[in-house]
């Protein structure tokens, strides 16, 4: 009873001849925010003023305003996008602090506002933020965004923060091929995930996970994000190394401590690995002499009697779950007698 009459009072005081004059957006503390500051219906064809701002309480602290159009503009943490052609401009909010929440006026300078409130998304799995490993080359790698029951049935969706906040995709779209860049499948419980293919250095950097949120008359459509993942990509390394015919080479390649134990091998060109089966000792294919030191991380490779047949790129390699990783050596035999007097090994 008691909340009816407060939602009557609500809905009188926030909605004038059908205009919404207040609007409730909820956000993570940690995660950020995305909602629209809708244009009223009336106002679209007399609304000459491109100045839009979104501010602190009633009093206006804490402004951020813009005058462009189709480029977010920024003031911290807070940011805007207008687009004359919508109905609506955006505000976005990242990494949400327990002092953001309250009320804020969102309008276009002179002509119409609205109050926005801010309040918390309560919720064990707000506002997370990890960082992840990938690496150059990498097949695929898969990211897990945990979201509270009661968004069992909302939208997901995901976005990238390439200095701007970009969307990337949403759970209501259908068939997503698994070939594509970017896949999304949600367990209607409790996580989505998100996988990413064919890592590349591009591929860094953050990404948000967030669930759409409905508009009705108190709270207009908005996307709460409720994790952060940074994701940081390492490069494979490439060296060129020169050797002479019918002499022997020398190479020693380094692999991250963590993947000491894994299961190294060597591959020439684009024919099949050779692993390397045992550790701490000398094992051989052909030519290829290898030796995988569980204690340094290393593995180090000898091939001897080089012939213009072994002229090629080698990956050394590691295996990890889902992908290799790998230096890739280009091995160049030189032909001619040692007139430069190089290295003989
Ligand atoms: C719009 O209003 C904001 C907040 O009062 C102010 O900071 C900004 O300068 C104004 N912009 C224009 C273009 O009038
Ligand atoms: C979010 O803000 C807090 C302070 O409120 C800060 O300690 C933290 O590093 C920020 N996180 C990110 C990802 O910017
Ligand atoms: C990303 O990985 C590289 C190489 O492992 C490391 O040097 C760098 O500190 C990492 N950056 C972050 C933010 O973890």
């Amino acid at each position: 009873m008691k909340a009816a009459i407060i939602l009557f009072i609500f809905i009188t005081l926030c909605l004038i001849s059908g205009q919404v004059l207040c609007v409730r957006v909820f956000g993570c503390t940690g995660g950020s925010l995305m909602f629209e500051c809708m244009i009223s219906n009336q106002r679209k064809t007399d609304d000459q003023h491109k100045g839009k701002y979104f501010c602190r309480d009633r009093g206006c602290k804490m402004a951020i305003s813009t005058d462009v159009q189709r480029r977010w503009v920024y003031n911290g943490r807070f940011a805007l996008y207008d687009d004359e052609n919508s109905r609506f401009f955006t505000v976005f909010i990242r990494n949400l602090s327990r002092e953001d929440y309250g009320e804020y006026t969102c309008g276009n300078n002179q002509t119409w506002s609205h109050i926005v409130t801010l309040v918390e998304s309560k919720g064990s799995r707000c506002g997370k933020s990890v960082i992840r490993d990938g690496y150059l080359g990498q097949k695929t790698i898969t990211f897990r965004c945990e979201y509270d029951e009661k968004f069992k049935t909302h939208t997901k969706v995901f976005y990238r923060l390439n200095e701007d906040p970009v969307h990337v995709l949403k759970s209501s779209r259908s068939s997503q091929s698994s070939e594509e860049k970017f896949s999304l499948s949600d367990s209607h419980n409790d996580h989505f995930t998100v996988t990413i293919r064919d890592i590349s250095a591009a591929d860094g950097g953050v990404y948000l996970c967030g669930v759409e949120r409905d508009g009705s008359h108190q709270s207009s459509t908005h996307i709460t994000f409720i994790k952060e993942i940074q994701l940081n990509v390492s490069g494979q390394t490439s060296v060129q190394v020169q050797a002479y015919f019918s002499k022997s080479v020398f190479i020693t390649c380094k692999f991250p401590q963590k993947f000491k134990g894994n299961k190294k091998f060597i591959q020439k060109d684009s024919s099949q690995k050779i692993f390397v089966e045992e550790q701490n000792q000398w094992v051989h294919h052909d030519k290829v002499h290898m030796y995988d030191d569980s204690s340094e991380g290393r593995l180090k490779v000898f091939i001897s009697d080089l012939t213009a047949a072994d002229e090629a790129t080698y990956r050394c390699g590691v295996n990890i779950p889902d992908h290799d990783l790998f230096t890739e050596i280009k091995l160049t035999v030189n032909q001619g007698k040692e007139l430069l007097g190089g290295p003989s090994f």
